[in-house]
């Protein structure tokens, strides 16, 4: 792709290769971690809206509803990309789960969610996402930090500083190499409570990355 002119979505080779890791078990059991753990918050703190952010192929966001379903809850979901086409088709899925509460809204997350998005939510917000801000710059947590009250990060956060084979081979994929110590100040500004879900296996085994981030007010 760097010798067609770089990364490129709309690459039917890409979309094919992101079909297929969405169903590996490591990505399904991650996604899973993401939605149950975000649920789970937004019981505890009776939220009253989740935003999900770069909403892709509608994984995260079926396996949300799904679990809503089976546990009979129903939060106000709003299932946010910067991509419409992206949108368009996560929209299907109101269809499927009439008996939910999903609302799509274009949002990219490098600039200040609009005044239509904040009309329409109440607060407490739980926002989640996953392999979606490591497409957006830093700032996007100022950005995010305007409608979120709890947060449920998953990106490999680099630990070390030091570029490790997984930075190496997401920069193909268009993805930039996110520092903790870069973002962790930006969440911590507005979220100032954090829980590095796999710290424990971070200090144990030196691995250079974290991959879920959970963080409120
Ligand atoms: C790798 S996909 C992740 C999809 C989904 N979160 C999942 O885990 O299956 C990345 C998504 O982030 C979206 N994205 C990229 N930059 C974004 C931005 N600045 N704001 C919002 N969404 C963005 C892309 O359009 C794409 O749908």
């Amino acid at each position: 792709m760097e010798d067609q002119g770089g990364f490129n979505w709309q690459d039917p080779r890409i979309a094919n290769l992101f079909a297929t890791a969405a169903q590996t078990p490591f990505y399904k059991l991650w996604g899973d971690t993401i939605t149950e753990i975000s649920l789970h918050l937004a019981k505890m703190a009776e939220a009253k809206t989740l935003i999900e952010i770069g909403a892709g192929r509608g994984n995260l966001t079926r396996d949300m509803l799904i679990k809503m379903s089976s546990k009979n809850i129903s939060v106000p979901l709003f299932a946010s990309d910067a991509n419409e086409a992206v949108l368009n088709n996560v929209a299907k899925l109101r269809d499927e789960f009439s008996n939910q509460q999903l609302q799509t809204h274009l949002w990219d997350v490098n600039n200040a969610p609009d005044d239509d998005l904040k009309k329409q939510i109440k607060e407490p917000v739980v926002l989640y996402e996953r392999a979606s801000i490591t497409y957006a710059t830093y700032g996007c947590l100022e950005n995010i930090g305007q409608v979120a009250d709890m947060i449920v990060l998953g990106d490999y956060f680099n630990c070390t500083g030091e570029l490790f084979a997984d930075d190496t081979m997401f920069d193909k994929i268009g993805v930039k190499p996110l520092f903790y110590k870069d973002v962790e100040p930006l969440i911590l500004k507005h979220f100032p409570n954090q829980y590095l879900f796999d710290r424990e296996v971070h200090d144990r085994t030196g691995i250079p990355n974290i991959s879920l981030v959970i963080a409120w007010k």
